[in-house]
């Protein structure tokens, strides 16, 4: 294993997806890995996954995971788009004993955010940011001057009576065949109602919808200027290990 090397992994509602990474650099080292997440997607069923993208980079060191629940001190407590089994497990101690390597977990919208502050299109970005993933649920990093509000599950506002990512995630817009017209229109009265809330001084958009930015582009109509994430859909590998070598770091020190 090369010092600045950790490998990344995002756990999403149909691929986990792995890579090594150099933290220093922010970039891949590898090819992507990717496995489907099986379904249903239990806690038994995930771990043997990720340790099949283990395998498959013979990887021993250290493993950053991004996982799309809140995820505090390790353990799982919420689970809006993965089994409910996944809530109260402890998914560090859990991929780690699978594994056999050291695993640090935080939530996949956190990590994401977490790369695209260190090298994507929020690089040296000061104020009030905040990521938006936009998939199968809405995911959220919140950060001001570079600091991270871990959790903020901003996907999961009251809105319109309504859980917010049912009303503008990904998901709706192919469930309910929205036109990018229409679905743009309630994911602008979305960040509308983020910025009331917290004034951002800068929102980036993540996830796959990110990549169709310029279908909706026009329809955004907030204060603050819009930016899809730089580093797509490699944002929340880079981000997990990322994670990976700051945790590692504060273990070695406390
Ligand atoms: C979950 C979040 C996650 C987001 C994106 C939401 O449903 O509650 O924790 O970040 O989906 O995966």
């Amino acid at each position: 294993m090369i010092e600045d090397q950790i490998l990344g992994i995002d756990v999403g509602a149909s691929g986990i997806k792995g890579a090594i990474v150099n933290i220093k650099t922010g970039e891949l080292v590898t090819e992507r890995f990717r496995v489907p997440t099986p379904f249903p997607a239990k806690p038994k069923a995930v771990a043997k996954s990720i340790s099949e993208v283990v395998n498959h980079f013979d990887w021993k060191g250290l493993i950053g995971v991004g996982f799309p629940a809140v995820i505090q001190n390790g353990v799982a407590k919420t689970a809006a788009n993965i089994d409910k089994k996944w809530i109260g497990t402890n998914v560090e101690k859990l991929l780690s004993e699978a594994t056999g390597c050291p695993v640090y977990v935080r939530n996949d919208a956190d990590v994401a955010g977490i790369a695209e502050l260190q090298f994507g299109a929020g690089k040296g970005k000061k104020g009030t940011v905040i990521l938006i993933t936009i998939g199968s649920g809405l995911g959220s990093a919140v950060f001001t001057d570079g600091v991270l509000l871990p959790n903020s599950e901003l996907g999961h506002l009251k809105f319109k009576g309504m859980i917010a990512e049912h009303y503008a995630a990904d998901s709706i817009r192919k469930k309910l065949e929205l036109s990018w017209n229409d679905w743009g229109k309630r994911f602008n009265e979305y960040l509308q109602h983020l910025e009331l809330l917290l004034s951002p001084d800068l929102i980036l958009l993540g996830g796959g919808s990110s990549k169709k930015f310029s279908k909706y582009e026009d329809l955004l109509k907030v204060n603050c200027p819009v930016l899809p994430a730089k580093l797509l859909n490699h944002a929340g590998i880079i981000g997990a290990a990322c994670l990976a070598s700051l945790n590692k770091k504060k273990t070695l020190t406390s």
